[in-house]
C-alpha cells in the first residue's frame, strides 16, 4: 500500500482488519517494522482520538511521530496553483509539502471540507496536494470526503462483536445535531461498508440527507428510522449536512435522536457512534451510559486500525 486515502487504497479488507486484531492481541508484534522512521501527523483541524490513537500506533511500530498544528503552530498555507500571495496565507503547499516529504517517511494528514464548494470538497482537492507534493505515502486522517481509518476501525469493532454464521445487519442512522458536519464519516462508513460486503447494510435519513450515490452504493435506503431499525445488529448513529443542498442543515428532529426505547425494536444492537458525540442530542445519554453502547471499544480500536495502516506502509 502506498497511500491510504480511501476502501480503494486496500487490496483485501479482511487480511486488514485480522492484521489489526493481531496487533491488538499483540501491541508491538514480533518485529518493529517502523525503527528509524518518522511519521508527520498534519492537522488542518481539531483532534483528540485520530491524533492520539495513530501517534501510539506509530510508537507501538518503533516510529517516531510528530504533530504539527498548520493553523496554531505554523504559517497559513496557500493550496491554489496560481494564486498570487498577497493576502493571508503565507507559504504555499508546493514549498511546504515537499520540505515534510524531506523531515517524514510517512505524512498523516487532517484536512476538514469549506461545505460551501461541493465540487471542491469532494475533489478533495487538499489532501491530493499533499500526494502530488510530499514524494512520501500520505495517510487520511480524515479529509473533505472520506475518513478511512474511522471506517477500518468501525469493520475491525463489527468482525470482534459479531460470531454468528450469518451476515449482520448494519444500520446506519442520521441524527440531530446543532451544527452543519460533514458527511465524511457516513460515506467512509458506506463505502468501506460495500467494498467489505459481509453485512445487510441500510441507511436511514430524513428526505433531503442522501448521500452521494458513489460511496452508498446498493445500500438500502430507509426515511423510516424505526422500520430501519428492526432487527438490526448494529446501529451506527451519526449527523451529517446535506449532499444535495450542500453542507447545509434541512432538520434537527429529535425524533432521530437514538433512545433506548428505540433498541426495542432492533436484535440487542450494539451501538457505534465515532465520537465526539453530542449527548442528548445525537443519541440519548442512557443509551451511551448502557450496555448496548460499544463506542469506546470502538474508539479504542483506532489505535489498531491505524497500526495495521502503518505497517503496510512501511513493508510496502
Ligand atoms: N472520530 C474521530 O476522528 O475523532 P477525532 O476527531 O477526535 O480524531
Amino acid at each position: 500500500m502506498r497511500n491510504f486515502l480511501s476502501a480503494e487504497d486496500v487490496p483485501n479488507i479482511n487480511e486488514l482488519v485480522q492484521k489489526a486484531i493481531g496487533f491488538k492481541a499483540d501491541p508491538t508484534g514480533s518485529k518493529l517494522s517502523g525503527t528509524g522512521k518518522r511519521m508527520g501527523l498534519l492537522f488542518l483541524n481539531p483532534s483528540m482520538r485520530t491524533r492520539l490513537s495513530t501517534q501510539i500506533a506509530a510508537s507501538n511500530l518503533g516510529m517516531e511521530s510528530i504533530v504539527f498544528n498548520v493553523g496554531q503552530d505554523g504559517w497559513s498555507l496557500e493550496f491554489e496553483d496560481e494564486a498570487i500571495m498577497n493576502g493571508t496565507t503565507v507559504e504555499h503547499v508546493k514549498e511546504a509539502a515537499p520540505i515534510l516529504g524531506k523531515y517524514f517517511d510517512v505524512l498523516g494528514v487532517r484536512t476538514f471540507p469549506g461545505l460551501k464548494d461541493k465540487a471542491e470538497d469532494y475533489s478533495e482537492f487538499f489532501i491530493k496536494q499533499f500526494v502530488k507534493y510530499s514524494g512520501i505515502p500520505v495517510v487520511s486522517l480524515e479529509s473533505a470526503s472520506l475518513h478511512p481509518l474511522q471506517s477500518l476501525t468501525d469493520i475491525i469493532t463489527i468482525t470482534e462483536n459479531f460470531k454468528e454464521k450469518r451476515k449482520p445487519k448494519v444500520v446506519l442512522t442520521w441524527a440531530p445535531h446543532v451544527k452543519a458536519l460533514p458527511q465524511c464519516v457516513a460515506n467512509s462508513f458506506a463505502q468501506w461498508i460495500n467494498a467489505w460486503g459481509e453485512a445487510d447494510f441500510v441507511i436511514a435519513h430524513p428526505e433531503g440527507y442522501e448521500l452521494d450515490k458513489k460511496f452508498t452504493g446498493n445500500a438500502a435506503i430507509a426515511y423510516d428510522q424505526s422500520y430501519a431499525l428492526k432487527e438490526a445488529d448494529f446501529v451506527y448513529v451519526k449527523n451529517w449536512s446535506s449532499y444535495s443542498d450542500y453542507g447545509n442543515v434541512l432538520s434537527t428532529d429529535a425524533n432521530w435522536m437514538l433512545t433506548n426505547e428505540k433498541l426495542f425494536a432492533t436484535n440487542n444492537a450494539k451501538v457505534m457512534h465515532c465520537l465526539p458525540v453530542r449527548r442528548n442530542v445525537e443519541l440519548s445519554g442512557e443509551v451511551l451510559d448502557g450496555a448496548n453502547s460499544i463506542v469506546t471499544q470502538q474508539a479504542g480500536n483506532r489505535v489498531w486500525a491505524a497500526q495495521a495502516v502503518l505497517s503496510e506502509i512501511l513493508n510496502g
